[in-house]
């Protein structure tokens, strides 16, 4: 890409009866600095709204007038959302839901991925567009449908899901009965054709089984799958005739319930759709983490620049309260994205629509239809910055550090019964602590991954595992030999608990030779209530443990960093340190709500020379990162409180790129105020 994709989500279709409001648009993009839309996501019943029948008028008028004025575009494929005559005549391509009720044609994102036929009316659509457009010199990117999510219940899901299991245990049903542990209340199958779809939780009691924790997680894995699959065939189609323009998809965020991880294959290029609920009432910060977490997962999907391929200029429509951005938050939030490594600030929308769910969705246009709006000279500000960031797509981020949050892992989590129950609900809050874990790291100013188990933890000095309760064999290998390479490894209480069928593992926890990393075994939980803490003491402070306290046994050569100050487990510890191999395995066995984290982790930064690009401490709330390509490097310090504050620069000199203004050893930064600054060469 040779300039910083800036742009977003544009409905042309929706405004065909009256061709001044396209010329508006064009003109207004322009002014707005936008040089790329997302196309065509939803315009399949307008595409072709008698079956074979195609009219592509409307695509071919507004892809030229875009490219004539210098905006590229992403064309979606439209299997998100079908003609209505599709569904009347093949309901086949409906999904079922849950309780096995054939839903009724509206909305979107309800397909069924298994249909047959619906694959092959996307294949069929998907290959008209690629034909049409795929050798289009405007054309950026295959936007392939839009926001891939849910599962589908009929029967021709179900036999994939039983081909699924039947290649996973090689056809041995009583491999299956094992891993799935089925002898438990005579649970045994005789045959694949046997089983059925678990019961999510989501229906009564009785309505399919609960009870399997082996089903659940192999059929969540089957539901990545068969979407991954469904997605590939969709990308086949458009490869045949547009094989060098590069497939991606909009992601979602972490609390999505397909793997994402896994998409990262099949994709030339990794995007998802940023809705950080800004302004909800918890503390910019810790929201801007939030968001940060997010990129950097994306980023780390391929180790590779990514895009933001939507968020929102103002204000959603479906969030509990819809607070627009306050000024200058929209500059610093869709920056944030450049800064994690995006080479893509994508809104959506252009325009509010007229009518239906999305007409009070914040967008660049309102229904005022000018641009001497707040709103539009934000974005339009953005775009300057945008313009002056051309040479710094492609460049990378040097990470050394990581946290680990896996998808499998999750499930496994939220599944199981035990600790704090509430099935499939967050009561045992892994996102929550996968953030909580991270939150230093961006406080500290320090690039980091967020890598999954099954990831390279080649790169790194440090990894941070929270709660990685899911360690099958290779996982285990790979921990030991990061750790005995010399590699800093922190997990936490919970670590290493079953393999990757949710079987436990014998022997004790940690799993296996982890016993051995971390030097120590854990031998039971206290579960604390909600309003209960436990005195944590180390090194003369002391902090309070909340919800979990693992009861561990540290072998002779393990260091005991912090001890429980009460219960029935006073004295014992709370945290320890083992040197294995030529590194240091960290377990921390008890949750914290923040405050030993960023002690632990302020020293282990220090400790194991990762880098901050400023010098530390940076003031609360203000962060930095760092990309770099051909010897230079872009720094972007980012202030989320809404004063200002003042960041010391490390030995050097640096130039802001929007003002040319040069700096060398502190910045001022107002309120809500990114600043990026290049040096090196
Ligand atoms: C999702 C969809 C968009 C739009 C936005 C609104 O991200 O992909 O089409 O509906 O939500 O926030
Ligand atoms: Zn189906």
């Amino acid at each position: 890409m040779d300039r910083m994709l800036y742009g977003g989500d544009y409905n042309p279709e929706q405004w065909m009866e009256d061709p001044r409001i396209w010329e508006d648009d064009i003109r207004w993009m322009k002014e707005a600095g936008w040089n790329t839309v997302s196309l065509g996501m939803f315009s399949w019943a307008v595409l072709e709204p008698r079956e074979g029948e195609y009219d592509f008028s409307f695509l071919d008028a507004i892809t030229e007038k875009l490219y004539v004025n210098g905006i590229h575009f992403l064309l979606g494929t439209p299997s998100g959302s079908r003609p209505a005559w599709m569904s009347k005549k093949y309901p086949e391509v409906l999904r079922v839901r849950e309780d096995r009720v054939r839903i009724l044609h509206g909305g979107r994102h309800n397909h069924c991925y298994t249909s047959p036929i619906y694959r092959e009316k996307t294949t069929q659509i998907n290959r008209e567009l690629a034909k049409r457009y795929g050798a289009h010199p405007g054309l950026v990117a295959w936007h392939i449908s839009n926001e891939y999510g849910g599962a589908c219940y009929c029967d021709k899901c179900q036999q994939a899901f039983r081909e699924y299991l039947r290649n996973k245990y090689d056809n041995d049903i009583d491999r299956l009965n094992h891993e799935w542990w089925l002898t438990f209340r005579g649970h045994r199958f005789g045959s694949f054709e046997e089983i059925e779809f678990p019961n999510l939780r989501q229906l009564p009691n009785g309505l399919g089984e609960n009870a399997v924790h082996g089903l659940t997680l192999d059929f969540r894995r089957f539901v990545t799958s068969q979407t991954i699959d469904f997605m590939k065939a969709e990308i086949a189609a458009v490869r045949e005739f547009s094989p060098h323009v590069p497939v991606t998809t909009n992601l979602m965020d972490i609390a999505q319930d397909l793997d994402q991880f896994r998409f990262g294959e099949e994709l030339d290029l990794i995007s998802w759709d940023n809705y950080t609920p800004w302004h909800n009432g918890t503390p910019m910060p810790q929201l801007a983490a939030e968001g940060a977490f997010n990129h950097d997962l994306h980023r780390s999907i391929k180790r590779k620049p990514f895009l933001m391929l939507e968020s929102t200029p103002s204000h959603t429509n479906w969030q509990t309260y819809n607070k627009p951005k306050k000024p200058g938050v929209n500059h610093l939030t869709t920056l944030q994205a450049a800064a994690h490594g995006a080479d893509g600030m994508m809104y959506f929308q252009w325009r509010m629509s007229r009518g239906s769910t999305e007409k009070f969705h914040g967008a660049v246009i309102a229904h005022s239809n000018r641009t001497d709006t707040r709103v539009f000279r934000e974005v339009a500000r953005t775009g300057k910055t945008a313009e002056r960031l051309c040479e710094l797509t492609g460049a990378t981020t040097k990470a050394e550090a990581a946290v680990i949050y896996d998808w499998e892992n999750r499930w496994a989590v939220e599944d199981f019964w035990g600790l704090h129950t509430g099935y499939g609900k967050e009561t045992k809050k892994y996102i929550q602590t996968c953030l909580k874990h991270y939150f230093p790291f961006w406080q500290n100013g320090i690039n980091t991954d967020v890598i999954d188990r099954r990831s390279d933890f080649s790169p790194y000095k440090l990894i941070v595992a929270p709660m990685l309760y899911m360690t099958d064999r290779e996982t285990i290998e790979k921990i030991k030999a990061f750790v005995a390479q010399g590699g800093v490894f922190v997990g936490t209480y919970l670590t290493g608990e079953v393999n990757e069928n949710d079987l436990c593992w014998l022997d004790g926890f940690p799993a296996e030779e982890l016993k051995e990393v971390f030097g120590l075994w854990g031998e039971e939980f206290d579960v604390l209530l909600p309003e209960e803490t436990v005195r944590v003491d180390a090194r003369g402070k002391s902090y309070q443990a909340v919800d979990f306290c693992e009861v561990i046994h540290p072998d002779e050569d393990t260091e005991v960093l912090a001890t429980y100050g009460e219960e029935f487990y006073k004295g014992t510890p709370a945290v320890c340190r083992h040197h294995y191999g030529k590194g240091t395995a960290y377990y921390i066995a008890f949750r914290d709500e923040g405050a030993y984290l960023s002690d632990l982790y302020g020293e282990l930064i220090r400790e194991t020379g990762l880098e901050s690009a400023v010098q530390l401490p940076l003031p609360e709330g203000a962060t930095c990162h760092t990309r770099e390509k051909d010897g230079k490097r872009w720094l972007f310090i980012e202030n989320y409180n809404d004063h200002p504050v003042t960041v010391t620069l490390k030995k050097g000199k640096y130039t802001d790129i929007e003002t040319g203004e040069t700096y060398s050893d502190m910045i001022e930064l107002e309120g809500y105020e990114v600043k990026i600054l290049v040096y090196g060469q």
